[in-house]
């Protein structure tokens, strides 16, 4: 007999569930939402117990103080997964963000020292108590637009200390989180002044806070902005050789704004995730493909900061798995939540309005390795469940800006 403590019935449910072997979504499956009318959700102590249609549910037991709801053909689908988001930071970017107009300007304010160092600097004027602040109020933010998982990097600390400290106030911010956090080290973001002179240096220094990181538990991931000007692959590849070593998962920062290659390096390296890949060369999308890596498109930093933003239909048809996040950050994507994404994600990219659903829930749940445990409704995952307030999913990536996320359980706790 089953017995449940949460039960949403009568629902246009998206189960994104309709592969046999659980693999990150491509070919047909990339729009395949796995829609089920007139469906249900049951789930017991925070994970899903049984999905279906019709009545099936009658037959359960509803434990005392069970939620037993009719959402009225409302969609009900797996909560949002953002795969990428840089939240731990102070400050705000007014002024570049006034005066940008070009993606090549992104990179010189950078080159000038402001762009992330200016982030990093109000990072660290703020204390602990402030950053953590923000942090839950951003997390809190996201879970109300619909996320229940969510990867927050490091990365305005740029020396090794700093960026220790961001990871260990990114550990007491998950550990208290409504929703499931995955914190990722991103050790090479910029150079750090005190470096100037010795790249070489900063890299060795980097790549020793990997034991602190390891021994903490800090972080699941190490990520590194692969770029013209900021690092290049040779200098990134002794810091993810010891980061796989030591058990961590990589990930990178990758053909944002200059083709340098990074894509296919991801894919040779066995990346978790390849991010932007705006500029990624044919080449570099065949690799993807073939290693099956999935690919983060980032629409809002293409959006902000006006640069060509990836061309979903080139990894679509390449079969390469397409997966969406925010990117939020102070500088190149100030974007708040997984909708806003979607919606980017289909006008500026490319995605048909399904895709871009797969591409934000199984998808980027593969980009954090979590493709067996979230993403999906289905028996035995965790019971993290979105109820938009229309019945046709579709009007997430038209109604862009509308509030559409009615209803927010994580865990099978409702959060929002
Ligand atoms: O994903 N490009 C590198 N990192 C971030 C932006 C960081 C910033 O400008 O503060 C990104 O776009
Ligand atoms: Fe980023």
């Amino acid at each position: 007999m089953i017995e449940a403590d949460l039960i949403l019935r009568g629902a246009r449910l998206l189960t994104l569930g309709p592969l046999k072997d659980e693999r990150p979504r491509v070919g047909a499956a990339a729009g395949d939402v796995g829609a089920v009318n007139d469906g249900f959700v049951a789930a017991r102590d925070g994970m899903i117990v049984a999905t279906g249609h019709g009545r099936a549910h009658e037959r359960f037991t509803r434990v005392e103080g069970a939620l037993d709801k009719d959402v009225g053909g409302r969609v009900v689908m797996p909560g949002f997964v953002d795969p990428h988001t840089h939240l731990c930071y102070a400050g705000e970017r007014w002024e570049e963000f006034a005066t940008r107009r070009s993606g090549a300007d992104y990179l010189a304010v950078l080159a000038a020292g402001g762009g992330i160092h200016a982030t990093v600097r109000a990072t660290r004027e703020a204390s602990d108590d402030q950053v953590l602040a923000l942090l839950r109020r951003r997390i809190g933010d996201a879970a109300e637009l619909g996320t229940t998982t969510i990867e927050v990097k490091s990365g305005y600390g740029l020396e090794p200390e700093e960026e220790l400290r961001q990871l260990r106030l990114l550990a007491r911010a998950k550990a208290e989180a409504p929703i499931d956090v995955a914190v990722t080290y991103l050790a090479a973001h910029a150079l750090p002044a005190p470096f100037t002179d010795d790249r070489k240096r900063f890299i060795r220094e980097a790549t020793k806070a990997l034991e602190r990181v390891v021994d903490e538990k800090l972080a699941e991931a190490v990520d590194a902005f692969v770029e013209k000007g900021v690092f290049d692959i040779e200098e990134v590849r002794p810091l993810f050789n010891a980061a796989k070593k030591a058990g961590l998962a990589v990930t990178m920062h990758a053909d944002q704004l200059n083709d340098v290659g990074a894509s296919a390096f991801a894919a040779r390296i066995g990346a978790r995730s390849a991010d932007h890949v705006a500029h990624a060369s044919a080449d570099g999308i065949r690799a993807l493909a073939r290693a099956q890596v999935p690919a983060v498109l980032l629409p809002g930093s293409a959006f902000f900061v006006g640069y060509a933003p990836p061309e979903a239909r080139r990894f679509i048809t390449a079969r390469v798995p397409v997966a969406l996040a925010s990117d939020h950050n102070p500088g190149t994507s100030p974007l708040e939540g997984m909708p806003t994404a979607i919606a980017l994600g289909v006008t500026l990219c490319g995605l048909t309005p399904h895709e871009a659903i797969v591409a934000a829930t199984i998808n980027a749940a593969h980009a954090l390795g979590r493709g067996g445990r979230i993403g999906a409704l289905l028996h035995g995952r965790r019971a993290d469940i979105v109820v938009l307030d229309t019945d046709d999913e579709r009007e997430l990536a038209y109604r862009m800006g509308a509030p559409l996320v009615a209803e927010v359980y994580a865990a099978g706790r409702r959060v929002a």
